[in-house]
């Protein structure tokens, strides 16, 4: 089955393929092995109009909408994760948020900067002591006069070095575990806002992770998004979108082993014949393109869900679930295709198994995504 995508889809997943084939594949390789974050990409994808397709036209974004995005994002996972991550958190994790539930004065202030790709954002929700429990949060804003004193770390937070824009929950009243919480906008100049450690890691190597420290941070109460207390549920909100981009950047990545193994099977010969003669290796092949096509479908349906206003928790959730299970096992035969060759950092697939793994884990992991489906399934027991 194909999904319905219309003649506008088609041109963006053909300049989205267009750019990722000749300006990211030639130098995701090496940002990858040097961890060096590839800005002046970023910015061409601001130039593109790639940054800012959930934004309005009125405030510099192209408004597009979820499922173009997730059709561009696929064909930059495909090529550089890490790249395609960067993506997926400024449209969806930071101008997403803005756009639904911040006042005027932020969206005119911010989503133009950030549609363009000027400004670099992040979204900070996690910290040391509290990753799958998002509400066990304790980074602290106390109220003086017409500011906010915030302090505390933000753990494991994508694009955190080059942000020049923090989308922040943190904890306004000690009283309340999820009410409590309230999300603002933080600059990155301003005194007591610090980038910490910097991870090094399994995969996406070239995008940042790192801890956000703020102490005696003074933020204008006019830089709350929404309403005091409403950051946990923005939060959420928040996610159940992100999630979508993360299954699209899975379906990104498993497309990428599936090419990489159809060409590998075709050039390598054992016994005398090309691998791909073997019907060990071709199970493996229609297998991998069978479950990868369901999981596309399954992100083009909630990115659809989505656009059209519908509820889309559950099902951002199972795209989530199901395409970075799919993908990790695609990156898995991949590797097994390739035999002692996928090993090596030589192939390509080496990158793509390490970068699969993440997909499991941010945005939610598995086991989240599982409780998400099973809450919506037994609304009855609540
Ligand atoms: N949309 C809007 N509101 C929502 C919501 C949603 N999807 N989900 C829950 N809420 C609301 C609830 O209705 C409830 O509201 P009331 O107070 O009015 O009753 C409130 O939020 C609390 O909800 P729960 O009782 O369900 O909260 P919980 O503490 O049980 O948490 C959870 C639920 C699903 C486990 C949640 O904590 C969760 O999703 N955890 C995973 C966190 C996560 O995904 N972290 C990713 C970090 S970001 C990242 O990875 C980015 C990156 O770097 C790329």
């Amino acid at each position: 089955m194909q999904f319905p995508l219309t003649e506008e889809h088609r041109l963006i997943q053909e300049t989205a393929r267009n750019f990722a084939d000749n300006e990211i594949a030639p130098v995701a390789d090496r940002h990858n092995r040097e961890g060096s974050f590839p800005l002046e990409l970023v910015k061409r994808l601001g130039e593109l109009g790639f940054m800012g397709m959930l934004v309005p036209e009125q405030y510099g974004g192209t408004g597009l909408g979820n499922l173009p995005l997730v059709v561009a994002l696929e064909e930059v996972n495909r090529v550089d994760a890490s790249t395609g991550v960067t993506m997926s958190v400024q449209n969806s994790l930071v101008c997403a948020p803005i756009v639904h539930f911040a006042n005027e004065t932020l969206k005119q202030k911010y989503l133009p900067k950030l549609a363009s790709g000027a400004f670099l954002g992040a979204y900070a929700l996690s910290e040391p002591g509290s990753g799958s429990d998002a509400a066990g949060l304790v980074s602290s804003a106390v109220k003086d006069g017409d500011s906010y004193v915030l302090n505390g770390t933000k753990n494991f937070i994508t694009t955190g070095a080059e942000a020049d824009i923090v989308v922040a929950m943190v904890r306004t009243d000690p009283n309340h575990k999820t009410r409590g919480i309230t999300a603002f906008i933080l600059e990155k100049g301003w005194k007591g806002f610090s980038v910490g450690k910097k991870e090094e890691k399994l995969g996406l190597r070239s995008s940042s992770t790192v801890q956000l420290v703020f102490e005696d941070l003074r933020v204008p109460a006019a830089n709350i998004v929404g309403e005091l207390g409403l950051g946990f549920k923005i939060a959420m909100h928040t996610l159940d979108g992100g999630r979508i981009g993360i299954a699209a950047q899975a379906v990104g990545i498993a497309q990428a082993c599936l090419d990489a193994s159809v060409k590998y099977a075709e050039e390598r010969e054992a016994f005398n014949q090309p691998i791909g003669r073997f019907q060990a290796v071709q199970f493996k092949l229609a297998n991998m393109a069978t479950k990868l096509e369901a999981a596309r479908l399954l992100v083009y349906n909630a990115a659809r869900l989505k656009d059209e206003g519908q509820p889309h928790g559950k099902e951002a959730a199972m795209a989530k679930l199901f395409a970075s299970e799919m993908s990790n096992e695609a990156a898995r035969e991949a590797v097994q295709i390739h035999g002692g060759a996928g090993y090596l950092e030589d192939f390509p697939v080496e990158r793509y198994f390490r970068d699969a793994r993440i997909t499991e884990i941010y945005e939610g992991t598995s086991e989240i995504q599982r409780i998400v489906i099973a809450r919506h399934l037994l609304k009855g027991l609540r």
